[in-house]
């Protein structure tokens, strides 16, 4: 199964604008995910916790949409115009920033026509953030959830904002706790090695319930998760390779993963790509599903897909959220 990135739509900001929201969109498939949504005339937010690393990527994501550009026919050039690229500073291990980040945000914009979780890390030591989060948790799923709150006002009113969505970036992951789960549960075991992997699970698997949820409470907003496939060449494994001596058995290892079973970081984009342009994807049709590698739709575990575990996260991230002085509406 393959998808061509270049099918689909674009869109001419002076006609019909077109506003994205990303976190992360400085690295990874998160960067190629930016530049085909800038390529195809979007107006993108890039929000990220360090601005001198998204203004270097912001760079070179204009040349290579140029580089991209100057190998299309004149026919192609007159229909598919150039996007924006804007900064926005947001660091998801701090709530305060997410809020002030948001804030900024909506200064700018009054619609808002996709917004992309994407930002995340994996596998990190056990820590906690300044809001008493486990580390993993906030960034993959807690700041996601305000984020997802703070803006959905932006994506309600059809006559402005046609065809709303928001994508996921959850993981295979996910499956690492396919088992119901309290979202108070720390798993701060040793070794971290082993348990790590349930609180990434964990939070992915927070994530797809999130989506689900939101999709039952905004039916016009095209809600999905994704795995974008494996994709060993992101800063992703940065804990893992940059670990001395053994860091260098772990990236020759991740690269003979990659190498069997990997796609590439561009090929890692088109799962976002495809739910985020791809035309024949409805909310009435494809709300609450979860896509793979290419865009492949498949079924998530049954503890993500379940709506009882999913109302239960909701209900726990709200009171945590409000504990610490964020109002959620709904
Ligand atoms: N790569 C894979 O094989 C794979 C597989 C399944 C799922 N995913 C998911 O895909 C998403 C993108 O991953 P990737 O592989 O592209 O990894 P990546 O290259 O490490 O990109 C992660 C992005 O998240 C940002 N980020 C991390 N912590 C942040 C924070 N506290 N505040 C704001 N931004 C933060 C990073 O910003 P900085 O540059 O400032 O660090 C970076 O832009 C993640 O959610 C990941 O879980 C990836």
């Amino acid at each position: 199964m393959s998808f061509d990135p270049d099918a689909q739509p674009y869109f001419d900001k002076q006609k019909d604008r077109r506003v994205c929201f990303i976190t992360g969109g400085n690295s990874g498939l998160g960067f190629y995910t930016v530049l085909h949504l800038y390529l195809h005339g979007y107006i993108v937010y890039i929000a990220g916790r360090n601005r001198q690393r998204v203004e270097v990527a912001m760079k070179k994501l204009r040349s290579e949409a140029l580089i991209r550009r100057a190998n299309q026919n004149a026919h192609e050039l007159e229909n598919r115009h150039l996007g924006e690229l804007k900064f926005v500073e947001l660091d998801l291990c701090k709530l305060k920033s997410v809020e002030h980040g948001v804030v900024q945000f909506k200064r700018q914009e009054k619609r808002l026509d996709l917004l992309i979780l994407n930002a995340g890390i994996m596998a990190v030591p056990y820590g906690k953030t300044k809001d008493g989060f486990e580390v993993q948790l906030q960034t993959n799923y807690i700041s996601h959830f305000l984020i997802a709150d703070r803006l959905v006002e932006l994506m309600q009113d059809p006559d402005v904002v046609k065809d709303p969505r928001i994508i996921y970036l959850s993981s295979v992951g996910h499956w690492f706790t396919p088992f119901p789960f309290k979202l108070s549960w720390q798993y701060n075991y040793w070794p971290n090695i082993v348990f790590t992997w349930f609180r990434y699970g964990m939070a992915k698997t927070a994530g797809i319930q999130m989506i689900r949820s939101l999709c039952k409470r905004h039916s016009n907003i095209l809600c999905v998760a994704v795995h974008p496939g494996f994709v060993m060449n992101t800063n992703l494994f940065s804990h893992f390779t940059r670990l001395p001596i053994i860091g260098l058995f772990f990236w020759v290892m991740f690269q003979i993963f990659g190498w069997l079973f990997g796609v590439s970081n561009e090929e890692g984009s088109y799962s976002t790509l495809r739910c985020g342009l791809g035309a024949d994807l409805t909310a009435a049709k494809d709300n609450g599903k979860y896509f793979a590698t290419f865009g492949v739709q498949e079924k998530p575990s049954w503890t993500a897909r379940n709506i009882d575990y999913a109302c239960e996260s909701w209900a726990w991230t709200v009171q945590e959220l409000r504990k610490r002085g964020h109002e959620i509406e709904n």
